[in-house]
């Protein structure tokens, strides 16, 4: 399955490094993907999705197959908020919640669920 991934401080994008697969980076959310993928997004301002994610989405919706989020327990009950965000309006599943860049754990468990 293809990824697609927003990081703004470099978590999510070690996530996805260690994942090993093929990824295309969010920019500016003007970028456009033509077949399935799962998304991988951090968590902004108080359980917020990052506005770049948003953008792309409002573009790319079709081929949205599920959505992995990182952010940060200390957050509270805004913990990963913007993967449930869009597992909302998009009706997917939101597969995964990984706090920062995660544990090998979490790249083991993740790597599973995107066979
Ligand atoms: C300004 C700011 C706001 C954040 N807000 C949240 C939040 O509401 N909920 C959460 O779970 N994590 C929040 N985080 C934590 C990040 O989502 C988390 O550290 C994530 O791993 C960052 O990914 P990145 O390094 O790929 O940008 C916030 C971080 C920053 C810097």
């Amino acid at each position: 399955m293809k990824v697609v991934f927003a990081s703004r401080t470099g978590n999510v994008e070690s996530i996805v490094d260690r994942l090993g697969v093929d990824a295309l980076q969010i920019q500016d959310g003007s970028e456009t993907v033509n077949e399935d993928y799962i998304i991988f997004t951090y968590t902004d301002g108080y359980g917020d999705v990052p506005m770049e994610v948003e953008d792309f989405l409002k573009g790319n919706s079709e081929h949205l197959k599920g959505v992995v989020v990182s952010g940060d327990t200390g957050y509270g009950e805004a913990y990963c908020q913007a993967g449930d965000k869009i597992a909302d309006e998009y009706h997917v599943e939101c597969l995964y919640k990984v706090e920062n860049d995660g544990t090998d754990d979490d790249i083991e468990e993740i790597k599973k669920l995107i066979q």
